[in-house]
């Protein structure tokens, strides 16, 4: 190149043909250099694997690999611009055929792993140190156990999207399936005393009811509390951790409770004793009593003291309900509801704000809430009932005048009877003449 810049000229007609020329060269040792940097060939034109595999190569084509000019032999070695099946294959390619499973992890692994290949598209390279890390990859890698998840397994392998991609199987909305293709086969996960009917339960919990009915992604689905490519059970310590990315308040004030040094010390695991994993449902307050005597005896006052904390909880909730219902009632009936209306939102933020504080135990800070909700349950109900006092009272202050109308239309009647009468009698008189 340096020669080239270096030469001179020797007229102008011939550094303007020559200078169109450089130009291109540059352009295309650029875009050479480029395919060489990321690492795979770009041979888009002679390519006989497309040409022998067109089935495959058709699956192939919406990929994000093919969008990216990443083909066959980059996952299976060979050489593409051989015609020949035999020479396309044949040792020294580095063809691997199809790839076993331990084998398909290191393929996905040379560039999803190398920093270097997978800078340009700025995504994650910790895959496949994540996963092995998993016990997925640990049985794979460590003990050969081609009955666990590898990458294809999750992704696909000639049809890959991008996970954001609704139709990917890694897409919040399909991890639960992908995972169920095997955590619900029975027979397979019988034989590593695994249960089978994890979908199904999750199914019907709170997660899985607003995944798949509202199809609202950003409730906890397998890969949320498992991790995807770290896919293990969160340990004891753990677990609060996992929901605690999503339930921070609970999270928060539980860290205050005392059960919170006890999960440190491994004999509590954090949300899972009380709430359960997989079935986790809309708790009500006598969850509270149920969750104690899982581990404290009835007479002890720790049980005690659940049994009062279910009150205080259950309480503020009839509370604001009852106030909730005299207020519709009362603006069925016809009365103003403004100021009723102002108090039941202050009741209600602190129900709402009593979910998350529950979890601290402290009896003080829940018996407080409770007791200023009951106050202005009462404030509600006494504005209410004064209300409805008032309308009463001008209802009767209206009998009198109704009395006096109706004296008055009985004698006026009386009176106008009495005319008539008269009226009548004069005119027979006047006949008779
Ligand atoms: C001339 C046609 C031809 C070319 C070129 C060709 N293949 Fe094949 N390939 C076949 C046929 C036919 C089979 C199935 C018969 C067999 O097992 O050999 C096959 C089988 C395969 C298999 C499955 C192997 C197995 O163990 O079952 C893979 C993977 C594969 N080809 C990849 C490639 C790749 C990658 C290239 C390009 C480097 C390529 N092929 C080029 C014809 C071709
Ligand atoms: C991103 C990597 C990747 C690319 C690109 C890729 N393959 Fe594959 N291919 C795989 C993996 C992984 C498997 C094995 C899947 C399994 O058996 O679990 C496979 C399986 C196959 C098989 C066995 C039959 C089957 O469908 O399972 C053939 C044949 C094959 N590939 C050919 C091709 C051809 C031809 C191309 C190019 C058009 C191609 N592959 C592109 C990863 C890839
Ligand atoms: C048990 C299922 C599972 C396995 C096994 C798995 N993945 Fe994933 N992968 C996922 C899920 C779910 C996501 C999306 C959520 C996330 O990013 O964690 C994902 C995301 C990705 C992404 C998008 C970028 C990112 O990290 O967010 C890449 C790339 C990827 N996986 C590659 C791999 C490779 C390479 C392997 C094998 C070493 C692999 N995956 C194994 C489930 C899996
Ligand atoms: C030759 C290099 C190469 C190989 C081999 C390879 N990939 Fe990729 N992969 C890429 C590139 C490049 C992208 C595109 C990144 C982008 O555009 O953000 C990609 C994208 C992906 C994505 C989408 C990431 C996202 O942003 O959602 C997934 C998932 C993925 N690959 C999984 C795999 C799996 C599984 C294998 C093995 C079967 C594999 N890849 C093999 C280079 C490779
Ligand atoms: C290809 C099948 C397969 C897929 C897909 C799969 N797994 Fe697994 N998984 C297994 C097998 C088999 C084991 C049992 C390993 C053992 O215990 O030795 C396992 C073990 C586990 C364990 C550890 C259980 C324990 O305590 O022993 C967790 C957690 C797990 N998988 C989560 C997931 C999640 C989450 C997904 C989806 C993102 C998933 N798996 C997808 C096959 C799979
Ligand atoms: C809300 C968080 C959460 C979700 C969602 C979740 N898990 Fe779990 N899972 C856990 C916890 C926590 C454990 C540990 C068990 C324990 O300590 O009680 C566990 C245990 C497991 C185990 C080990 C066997 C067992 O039951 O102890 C497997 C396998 C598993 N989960 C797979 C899945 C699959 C598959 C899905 C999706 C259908 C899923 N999990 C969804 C939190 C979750
Ligand atoms: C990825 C985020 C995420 C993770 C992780 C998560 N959750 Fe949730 N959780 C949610 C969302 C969002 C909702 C609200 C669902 C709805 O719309 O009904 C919810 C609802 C709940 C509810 C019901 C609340 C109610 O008022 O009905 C409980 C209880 C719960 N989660 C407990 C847990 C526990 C225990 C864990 C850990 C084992 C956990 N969550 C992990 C996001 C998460
Ligand atoms: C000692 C038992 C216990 C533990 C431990 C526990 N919870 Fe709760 N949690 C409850 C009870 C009981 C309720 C429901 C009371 C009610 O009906 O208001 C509840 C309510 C909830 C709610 C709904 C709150 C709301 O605003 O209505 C969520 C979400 C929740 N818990 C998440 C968690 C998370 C996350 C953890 C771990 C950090 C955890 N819980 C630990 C007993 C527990
Ligand atoms: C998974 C088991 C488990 C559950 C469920 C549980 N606890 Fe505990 N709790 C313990 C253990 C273990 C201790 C420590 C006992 C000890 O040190 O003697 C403890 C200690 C306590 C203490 C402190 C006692 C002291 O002497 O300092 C209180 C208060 C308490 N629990 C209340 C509750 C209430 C209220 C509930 C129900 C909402 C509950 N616990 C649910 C296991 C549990």
């Amino acid at each position: 190149m340096n020669s080239l810049k270096n030469r001179p000229p020797s007229n102008g007609e011939l550094s303007r043909s020559v200078l169109p020329c450089l130009i291109a060269l540059l352009v295309f040792l650029g875009i050479a250099l480029f395919w060489q940097g990321t690492g795979w060939t770009q041979d888009a034109q002679v390519n006989s694997c497309v040409e022998c595999h067109s089935d495959i190569a058709e699956e192939n084509q919406g990929s994000i690999h093919a969008q990216q000019g990443i083909s066959c032999q980059d996952c299976h070695g060979g050489d593409p611009s051989q015609k020949d099946k035999d020479a396309a294959k044949a040792p020294g390619t580095g063809y691997i055929g199809i790839p076993d499973k331990k084998q398909i992890v290191q393929v996905c692994g040379t560039c999803h792993a190398d920093v270097e290949k997978m800078n340009f598209y700025g995504i994650r390279t910790d895959q496949l140190a994540r996963y092995k890390t998993s016990l997925h990859g640990k049985k794979l890698l460590q003990e050969g156990d081609t009955h666990v998840a590898a990458c294809s397994d999750c992704h696909g392998y000639h049809n890959i999207l991008r996970v954001t991609d609704p139709n990917s199987p890694a897409y919040p909305l399909n991890v639960p399936k992908t995972c169920n293709r095997c955590h619900g086969n029975e027979k397979l996960m019988g034989s590593y005393q695994l249960p089978s009917d994890i979908f199904r339960i999750y199914e019907g919990s709170v997660h899985g009811k607003a995944l798949f009915e509202k199809k609202d992604i950003s409730v906890a689905q397998c890969a949320s509390c498992h991790g995807s490519h770290g896919a293990i059970p969160p340990g004891v310590k753990q677990v609060g951790n996992a929901c605690g990315k999503c339930h921070l308040n609970e999270y928060k004030y539980f860290s205050e409770s005392v059960h919170a040094k006890l999960s440190e010390g491994a004999k509590f695991s954090e949300c899972v004793s009380c709430h359960g994993n997989h079935g986790v449902s809309h708790p009500a307050p006598a969850l509270y009593a149920q969750a104690c005597a899982l581990c404290h005896e009835p007479q002890s006052p720790e049980f005690q003291l659940g049994h009062r904390l279910e009150d205080l909880i259950a309480t503020a909730q009839k509370d604001l309900s009852g106030s909730e219902e005299l207020a519709k009632e009362a603006a069925i009936e016809g009365y103003f509801v403004e100021q009723e209306t102002a108090s039941l939102e202050q009741m209600k933020t602190i129900v709402l704000e009593m979910g998350p504080l529950q979890h601290t135990l402290d009896e003080a800070k829940i018996s407080d809430r409770s007791q200023k909700v009951h106050d202005l349950a009462k404030e509600v109900a006494d504005k209410i009932d004064a209300k409805r006092k008032n309308k009463l009272i001008r209802k009767y202050s209206l009998i009198p005048i109704w009395i006096f109308i109706l004296v008055m239309v009985v004698s006026l009647w009386a009176k106008f009877k009495e005319l008539k009468k008269g009226l009548d009698g004069s005119g027979s008189e006047h006949d008779r003449h």
